[in-house]
């Protein structure tokens, strides 16, 4: 399959733009209607965007006829109560397919590490067209949080260390990259999640936001970061022997 795709992603799978410069007020997030819906760790999502126009989270595969991950569907009752935020993503002007605000919780980047895997965003993604790729940007300000990318699950030299402070921007090929987040809080983190087409009118919006595609991830500490390393291993070679197969390297609809 070939798909058109930004060549800026091309290095590294990811690229971080400017933070946002509006304000949202919290009860954008706050107020919406949330389903249980576990993605990496204790999770739930509000759904701004969906299949149908209903509040669940499927991916667009499963219903009738089956669609790839574009042409979302505002959700009339959840977009009224965040009208910024639906704002931000229909600015792009791309195609929009799931739109949704994650909730959560404090964890440890063990777990992380334990809940990292890999999107599927372009299950019927027709041939020619724009592949998909995964917008985020932080609502709570969370700058000891932090997205943890790797090329490569099993081997922490390929990681990269995003902080999440308010406002955070980026878009990754969640699909080429392992990913989840790291929350160091004692409060729940929000984040508004959106799968783009790749086109023009994405890139033209990337390059208005001074994009940079390789940022230098924060130190460790490294007995710290070898015994979570251990940690995680264990914990994902007990799930694999569990299920009999790593569900976090078969594609996640998270
Ligand atoms: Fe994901």
């Amino acid at each position: 399959m070939s798909h058109d795709r930004m060549s800026i992603l091309d290095e590294t799978g990811y690229v971080v733009l400017d933070p946002y410069d509006g304000v949202v007020d919290p009860s954008e997030w706050l107020s919406l209607d949330y389903v249980d819906w576990k993605s990496s760790g204790d999770t739930r999502f509000a759904p701004l965007a969906s299949a149908n126009g209903d509040i669940e989270c499927n991916a667009f595969w499963h219903f009738d006829p089956p669609r790839p991950d574009k042409d979302g569907v505002w959700i009339d009752s959840q977009a009224a109560k965040a009208p910024t935020l639906v704002e931000r993503v229909k600015e792009v002007d791309a195609r929009v397919g799931r739109c949704r605000i994650i909730e959560l919780q404090p964890n440890s980047y063990a777990d992380a590490l334990y809940n990292s895997h890999l999107d599927d965003n372009n299950r019927r993604n027709p041939d020619g067209e724009g592949w998909v790729v995964r917008s985020f940007m932080q609502l709570t300000d969370n700058p000891h949080s932090y997205m943890i990318l790797r090329e490569d699950i099993d081997d922490p030299s390929t990681e990269t260390r995003i902080s999440l402070p308010a406002g955070a921007q980026l878009i990754v090929d969640s699909e080429r990259m392992w990913h989840s987040v790291w929350h160091v809080d004692d409060k729940p983190r929000y984040c508004l999640i959106n799968s783009f087409e790749s086109g023009p009118a994405l890139e033209k919006w990337l390059f208005e936001r001074s994009p940079v595609t390789r940022i230098d991830s924060p130190v460790l500490d490294p007995r710290f970061a070898r015994e979570a390393e251990a940690e995680a291993h264990e914990r994902r070679a007990a799930r694999t022997a569990f299920y009999g197969y790593d569900p976090s390297r078969v594609y996640s609809e998270a």
